[in-house]
């Protein structure tokens, strides 16, 4: 398979797909922006007891919740895939901001900085499972990229009136090759394979010049950590039996189906024009591409 076989898949999904009239006009639709339509959900008084994200939000795992001064709390849905969650992420209380954009940004600075920490831990579980040195050096390559990503989206959340938070990652457990796989597959073969698609259509949708051309350094290297997980999904199918091979083949199937949920929720009307978020109805088409290529590849 040739090495840039996937940057040219999203180029031309992205050219094909991206509306001939899109157009940037200086004026942005909907000034107050409306919280439910950008995934921010207002409850009156804490979080419940015995609650958790899915109550609210279309990806169960996914949500920040963040108790405001005013007593209220807000529960913001995951809906960025631009990094890799490490295992032992904690639950994040992100500063909410006035601006969706700040917020979005802030979000992507969020995950970009706890990516970091998860290839340092893959690029040391490679090692030690015996990878080869060119995919160890390509996770901790990817490493050094988070980090980059992190002070780009960092710049973009303080540009639009978020606050960036550092995540709180817990010291790494030991894994057997299997829960690595597993993690592969979801965080690697499907999230961030599919955040750098949808980099990759923001770094030509985006309306505001420097988000487009943060986009465009994000995309060319996330779609590199999109080879990587699927270099390392070939390297440790030989070595898994058939029964965690299947495992590993219902988690990948698993997180299509949550980013199929996450695609419902259609973005605020400035994160489409000025971020190049996709609509619900670009996302799904491609995301509907996307799942024909990695069940492609998967049966490669
Ligand atoms: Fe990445
Ligand atoms: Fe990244």
């Amino acid at each position: 398979m040739r090495r840039d076989a996937l940057r040219l898949f999203f180029q031309r999904l992205v050219l094909a797909t991206l509306p001939l009239t899109a157009g940037c006009s200086t004026q942005v639709d909907g000034g107050n922006p409306d919280l439910a339509s950008t995934g921010v959900i207002v409850l009156d008084g804490g979080f419940p007891d015995g609650g958790n994200c899915s109550d609210y939000c279309a990806a169960p795992e996914r949500c920040i919740i963040t108790p405001t001064d005013a007593g209220t709390t807000l529960i913001q849905c995951y809906t960025d895939h631009t990094g890799r969650r490490p295992a032992t992420l904690r639950p994040a209380a992100l500063a909410a901001g006035e601006s969706e954009l700040g917020r979005l940004f802030a979000q992507m600075a969020h995950l970009e900085a706890a990516s970091v920490h998860a290839f340092q831990t893959l690029a040391g579980e490679l090692r030690a499972y015996g990878a080869t040195d060119r995919l160890v050096a390509a996770a901790l390559r990817a490493a050094d990229d988070e980090v980059r990503h992190t002070r780009l989206m960092s710049g973009l959340a303080r540009q639009f009136g978020g606050q960036p938070v550092a995540p709180e990652v817990d010291p790494p457990a030991s894994r057997s090759l299997e829960e690595i796989a597993l993690e592969n597959a979801v965080e690697g073969c499907v999230r961030e394979s599919f955040g750098a698609l949808v980099a990759t259509w923001q770094a030509h949708a985006a309306c505001d010049p420097t988000v487009r051309r943060a986009m465009m350094v994000i995309a060319a290297d996330e779609t590199r950590h999109a080879e990587l997980a699927w270099s390392i999904a070939g390297w440790s199918g030989t070595r898994l039996d058939g029964t965690a091979r299947a495992r590993v083949a219902e988690a990948r199937q698993a997180a299509l189906s949550h980013l199929r949920l996450e695609t419902t929720r259609e973005p605020g009307a400035e994160l489409v024009s000025r971020a190049g978020v996709p609509s619900t109805a670009h996302a799904q088409t491609l995301l509907a591409a996307f799942t024909l290529e990695v069940e492609r590849r998967a049966a490669a």
